[in-house]
């Protein structure tokens, strides 16, 4: 495969299926389930509901892990919502608090990397991407996909880029990487810090404008608005 194909090597999708195991989703579920949706993702929902036009009807989350801004979303009855994500155990665990919340039958799985399944997906009006550039090598395809693939409103929440931001990202990073020896586990998770001017000029370049951002201790959430068709 030459250079400019890279970004249709399966790899990266599979390397995520092993990373976020049974054990990492199950604890993640039962956080959801005693206190849902994280701080970040309330403040991405809460985002996109002042900015949403009565219009905007379709939904596409992509790397939803346990569900919460489907399910959030399915409170509107006109709104319909697409999951896309690399790891068969958060399919199943989504899968299972949709049956939970009576919602199954209203959301469309797509299980697999978002870079090979954007084509056959096409646009929707809405689009997420709540904690999942961090975890993806190749920003500028999974970004550049997401936003070209937006109609009205794209949100996207990632780590706040300072150089304390950074150091801790890594040390993270480390102390996972010992805690898998120690577990003897095959893949631990992976964090990329992608430079939110890289992130920014992306979308940017695919005709979105910034409309609102606002951060937590860790997080920066924003929401890009189609500025140009
Ligand atoms: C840290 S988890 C965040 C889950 C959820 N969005 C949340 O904030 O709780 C990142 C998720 O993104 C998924 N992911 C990362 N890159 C992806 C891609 N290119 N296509 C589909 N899923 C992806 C991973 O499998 C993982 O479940």
């Amino acid at each position: 495969m030459n250079d400019c194909c890279s970004f249709l090597d399966d790899s990266n999708g599979k390397e995520l299926d092993k990373v976020f195991t049974d054990a990492i989703v199950s604890k993640d579920f039962e956080r959801y389930r005693k206190h849902g949706p994280r701080k970040s993702s309330r403040i991405l929902i809460s985002l996109l509901e002042e900015h949403r036009s009565t219009q905007d009807v379709s939904l596409c989350d992509i790397g939803s892990g346990i569900g919460s801004i489907a399910q959030a979303f399915l409170n509107y009855d006109a709104i319909t919502v697409d999951v896309v994500e690399s790891s068969s155990a958060y399919i199943t665990a989504s899968q299972e608090e949709a049956s939970h919340q009576g919602n199954r039958s209203r959301i469309a799985y797509h299980h697999g990397d978002y870079v090979h399944l954007a084509h056959e997906l096409g646009p929707r009006d809405l689009m997420c991407l709540d904690r999942v550039i961090c975890c993806y090598p190749n920003m500028d395809s999974l970004v550049g996909l997401s936003a070209v693939n937006t109609k009205s409103l794209l949100a996207i929440v990632i780590p706040r880029d300072s150089i304390f931001h950074r150091a801790l990202m890594k040390s993270l990073y480390l102390s996972f990487k010992i805690w898998g020896i120690f577990r003897t586990s095959p893949v631990v998770p992976r964090f990329y810090v992608h430079r939110i001017t890289d992130i920014e000029d992306t979308i940017k370049w695919c005709g979105l404008d910034r409309l609102a951002s606002k951060t937590t201790f860790f997080w920066r959430i924003a929401v890009y608005q189609r500025s140009q068709p």
